[in-house]
């Protein structure tokens, strides 16, 4: 099967360079990325995909189901967040798309929902191009129970396919017991800049993951380990938690189109490293606001600038009030500066009490602030 979609990779490949049409990674869903296409009705047994190759544009492996939406598992009822259909991974299965068109050391990241099924932690290994990231699910911070979820990896150098798999590692009990996937997307990241005006890259968080439009939470930037690659360019997540990339579409932003919430609390920090130098002074600032969420009552955002820092708080009534500029003037003490972001408190959203919110960061900036020298005035 994989021989055989390999060879249509190649006779794609072919008609494409002779009609003189570039192949390349296109932002949003992959072919078949909510997996509304299913398999024919002889490719299942119940709801359980039976050839690897029987999903469109999809390989498979291991237990795999092919799940429509108001499915009743127990007492549940399953809802898919796009469209009518999603699948499920069983303990050890995966689902492989091959992509064409990748350039050769681009930065790309997929983003994709998921939803529990079972009580247990799940996780899922994301991989392609020999890097991979188990990303944890323990923690739900939408309250129906699908989040989306950023990953990023860098194109092998030496290959123009890519092939990206998202696998379950887990070894429940119940072999149905595993996480439902939906809406698997992709963006070509643009790689920041610091400019002259700012020493922050991508300080106003436009340049991320693909936003599925029509969800309605965002897409959580997992932590990672220093090594990976962040989906959020130029933005660490060092903590335990993830942060919530939003935007305007959605949710209210301060400026532009994106923004991140920081939902958990101490344990939900993004940070930067920016060069200083050392002994001189800087300015740190960043907006403040609430994402119109229902994240009501008193916010407070702690930034650290090296061993610096401030508390800013935000009252908000969870409408997207007026967001707020803050600045911490600081002296650099070394040649690198980390800049650190979390919220000071837990908060959960009014509705359901009990998914996870917290304020909204935008548009941080440090800038040089060089001391105004007493003019020197020449005598006779
Ligand atoms: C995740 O998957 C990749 C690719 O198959 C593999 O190399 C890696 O060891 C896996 N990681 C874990 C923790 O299972």
């Amino acid at each position: 099967m994989l021989a055989m979609a390999a060879g249509s990779a190649l006779l794609l490949l072919v008609l494409c360079t002779a009609s003189g049409m570039a192949l390349a990674i296109t932002d949003g869903l992959l072919p078949n990325g909510n997996f509304e296409r299913g398999p024919a009705p002889s490719q299942l047994r119940g709801t359980q995909v039976l050839g690897a190759a029987a999903i469109p544009s999809w390989q498979t492996s291991g237990f795999v189901e092919y799940i429509p939406s108001g499915k009743k598992q127990g007492d549940m009822v399953l809802v898919v967040p796009e469209g009518s259909y999603a699948v499920r991974l069983g303990n050890e299965a995966s689902i492989r798309q091959r992509l064409a068109g990748t350039t050769r050391g681009a930065r790309y990241a997929l983003t994709f929902s998921a939803a529990r099924t079972c009580a247990q932690a799940e996780r899922l290994n994301v991989s392609a191009s020999g890097q991979s990231a188990v990303l944890p699910m323990q923690t739900m911070y939408s309250s129906n129970g699908w989040d989306s979820y950023a990953w990023a990896w860098v194109a092998d150098a030496d290959a123009d396919v890519v092939d990206v798999v998202i696998h379950n590692p887990g070894v429940a009990d119940d072999p149905a017991c595993g996480p439902l996937i939906d809406s698997v997307a992709i963006r070509t990241l643009n790689p920041p800049r610091r400019t002259n005006k700012n020493l922050v890259k991508n300080g106003d968080f436009e340049e991320g993951p693909y936003i599925i439009p029509g969800t309605r939470w965002g897409v959580l930037i997992p932590s990672m380990v220093v090594d990976d690659h962040s989906p959020l360019p130029g933005w660490m997540v060092e903590s335990l938690k993830a942060v919530k990339y939003i935007d305007s579409d959605h949710f209210a932003v301060p400026r532009g189109r994106r923004a991140v919430e920081l939902l958990a609390g101490r344990e939900s920090a993004i940070a930067q490293v920016i060069r200083t130098v050392p002994g001189r002074q800087y300015a740190l600032s960043f907006t403040v606001g609430d994402a119109s969420n229902g994240c009501r009552g008193s916010l407070m955002v702690e930034a650290y600038a090296g061993r610096e820092s401030t508390k800013v708080a935000y009252e908000s009534a969870g409408r997207g009030g007026a967001a707020k500029r803050a600045v911490l003037p600081f002296r650099a003490a070394s040649v690198r500066t980390r800049v650190v972001f979390f919220s000071s408190f837990y908060s959960t959203r009014s509705e359901d009490m009990s998914s996870l919110c917290g304020p909204v960061l935008d548009d941080v900036a440090v800038v040089s602030v060089r001391a105004r020298r007493p003019a020197v005035v020449k005598r006779g």
